[in-house]
């Protein structure tokens, strides 16, 4: 579809994804405005309910990434900036874009831990809420959007899966011991990983942006998700390193508490149903080309 040429507003612009797509979109014609934390005119801080007077002048679209990172130890502090870092985000875009006459579609992160974290067979769009910290907190962060629908807005939720790119995010934090020909499975390498690469996660939410059909909940995951067995496998083989060292979930949660059960552990198997009737076409629908690509 050729570039349509919206002015979009990115929050978290400065991110994993945010970096990867905002060159993209711009290729695409559309004119990027990026939202960083700070207390200007140009700037938001959503601990601090700031969002300056400018940031909405002339938007067409929001794209709104913006999160505190969820792969640390969740102290009650970090659990805290986990949450208003999306729920009070979103709440304070939302109130600004009420304020104003126009619409802009609202397109925002969310993962596919709203799920849960622990497997009861293959789930899509149309599944409940599973349990855990992060499942409660993407119920509220989605809907903490609930009120520009309401008001006529489109609203686009992309519960992501595991992002795979050389450049940050779990991949990269794997890659080291894996080099070294040190990696392995996680854990019994039973569960089930969904995953999509960095590339066709931008696509999505280019598609997202684009096409005015696509509304509400949408699994951004590959349409094959892998067992922690196949993942360790296909990345050791990407790099030409045996990959058979298991790394002990009990390891995992001692050093990361309930992190590593909701996140580094959690067995999901995530269909990417809207996606798969919308037609999209995914450069890397297998793990192993994707690992090749992005590596
Ligand atoms: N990467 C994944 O595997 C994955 C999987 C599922 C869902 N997601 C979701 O997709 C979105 C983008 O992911 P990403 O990997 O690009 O994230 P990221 O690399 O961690 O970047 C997110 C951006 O959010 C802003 N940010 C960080 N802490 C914040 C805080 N406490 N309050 C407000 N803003 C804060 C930062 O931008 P500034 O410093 O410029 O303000 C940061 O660059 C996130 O919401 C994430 O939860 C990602």
């Amino acid at each position: 579809m050729p570039g349509v040429g919206k002015t979009v507003l990115v929050t978290g612009a400065s991110g994993l994804v945010g970096a990867a797509l905002c060159p993209v979109l711009e290729s695409r014609g559309h004119r990027v405005c990026r939202l960083s934390r700070g207390t200007g005119a140009n700037e938001w801080d959503p601990a601090r309910g700031h969002l300056g007077a400018e940031v909405l002048n002339g938007v067409e679209a929001v794209i709104h990434l913006a999160g505190e990172n969820v792969a640390q130890r969740w102290t009650a502090r970090v659990r805290q900036a986990i949450w208003e870092s999306r729920v009070a985000g979103t709440e304070l875009l939302v109130e600004a874009l009420l304020a104003q006459e126009t619409r802009p579609d609202f397109i925002m992160a969310s993962g596919i831990n709203y799920y849960g974290y622990a497997q009861s067979g293959a789930k899509d769009e149309g599944s409940a809420s599973g349990d855990g910290f992060l499942a409660s907190v993407c119920r509220e962060w989605e809907g903490a959007a609930a009120p520009w629908s309401a008001a006529g807005g489109r609203v686009v939720q992309l519960r992501t899966g595991i992002v795979l790119s050389g450049k940050g995010g779990a991949l990269a934090k794997m890659l080291p011991p894996f080099k070294l020909g040190l990696g392995g499975p996680i854990g019994n390498g039973r569960q089930k990983m969904s995953w999509i690469s960095i590339g066709d996660l931008v696509s999505v939410y280019v598609s997202a942006l684009e096409d005015a059909a696509l509304v509400g909940p949408i699994n951004a995951v590959a349409p094959k998700p892998v067992s922690g067995a196949v993942f360790a496998r296909e990345l050791g083989a990407a790099l030409g390193r045996p990959a058979v060292l298991p790394t002990p979930a009990l390891a995992l949660r001692l050093a990361f508490g309930e992190m590593a059960k909701e996140v580094i552990l959690s067995d999901l198997e995530i269909r990417p149903r809207v996606l798969e009737e919308r037609g999209f076409k995914w450069a890397q629908p297998e793990i192993g080309e994707a690992f090749r690509a992005v590596l």
